[in-house]
């Protein structure tokens, strides 16, 4: 009975600390600080050439107009959590973000990899496994993450094949 009260209180510890401590989205300027130029081995430089990068810039498009009339939308769609959640990062409900974090820029590095607040400045070469730890996802074949947007929720959806659609998205 001792052992299952201590368990119990050492799992409402884990579960509160997790709650206070709820990684947050800090935005793609802080990954880009690192990873652009020859020395972050151009990755940056090669999101921005992805469609990623032009997800908020499409919700200005007639079509986007044309979507959000359709389904009685209120608000335009730039403004609306319906659209904004595919795209641009850390919209889906439950999520946080630091002001850094700008809808403006697509669906950013954290979209995939995580929300950045507690890995930004503690992960790769030497402090890798630390940084798994503090919430860094690298999604090798993981076609989940990317099913989080790539599905028949999208007003436009045109299906999904992981080998074929991360060949124009990698960046690496
Ligand atoms: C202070 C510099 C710095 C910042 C800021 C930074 N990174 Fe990194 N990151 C590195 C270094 C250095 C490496 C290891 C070398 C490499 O893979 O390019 C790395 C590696 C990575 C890796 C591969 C990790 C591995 O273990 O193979 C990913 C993924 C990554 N970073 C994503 C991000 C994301 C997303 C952000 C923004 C939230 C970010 N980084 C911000 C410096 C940084
Ligand atoms: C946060 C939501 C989100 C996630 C996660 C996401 N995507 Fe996307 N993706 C989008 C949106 C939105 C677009 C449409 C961008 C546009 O054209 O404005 C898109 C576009 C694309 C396109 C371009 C399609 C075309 O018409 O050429 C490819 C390829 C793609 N994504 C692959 C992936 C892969 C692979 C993953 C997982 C590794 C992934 N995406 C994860 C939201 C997401
Ligand atoms: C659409 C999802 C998506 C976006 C957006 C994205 N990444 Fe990635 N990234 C991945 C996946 C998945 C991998 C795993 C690579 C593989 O399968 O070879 C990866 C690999 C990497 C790697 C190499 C990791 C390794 O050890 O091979 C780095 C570094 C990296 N990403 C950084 C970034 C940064 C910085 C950004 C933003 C500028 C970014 N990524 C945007 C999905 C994404
Ligand atoms: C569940 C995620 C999701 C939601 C919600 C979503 N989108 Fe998208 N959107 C995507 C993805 C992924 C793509 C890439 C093509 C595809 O598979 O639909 C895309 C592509 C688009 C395109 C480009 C299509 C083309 O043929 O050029 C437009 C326009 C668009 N979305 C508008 C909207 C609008 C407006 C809303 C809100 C009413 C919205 N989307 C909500 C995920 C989403």
């Amino acid at each position: 009975m001792k052992n299952l009260i201590v368990l119990f209180l050492s799992l409402v510890l884990v579960y509160s600390t997790n709650l206070l401590a709820q990684n947050k989205y800090v935005g793609v300027k802080t990954c880009m600080a690192c990873h652009k130029g020859e020395k972050g081995k151009m990755v940056y430089e090669n999101w921005l050439k992805t469609k990623h990068a032009q997800a908020f810039n499409t919700l200005k498009s007639e079509k986007s107009k044309e979507i959000a009339k359709k389904m009685n939308l209120k608000v335009d769609p730039t403004e609306a959590p319906q659209c904004l959640k595919c795209h641009a990062t850390g919209y889906f409900p439950g999520e946080q973000m630091m002001p850094t974090n700008k809808k403006e820029d697509g669906v950013t590095c954290e979209a995939c990899h995580g929300p950045g607040s507690a890995y930004k400045s503690k992960h790769g070469k030497d402090k890798r496994e630390e940084g798994f730890k503090l919430g860094l996802v690298i999604g090798k074949n993981d076609e989940t993450i990317c099913k989080k947007c790539h599905n028949p929720e999208s007003p436009t959806y045109v299906g999904f094949n992981y080998k074929k659609d991360w060949e124009k998205v990698k960046h690496q």
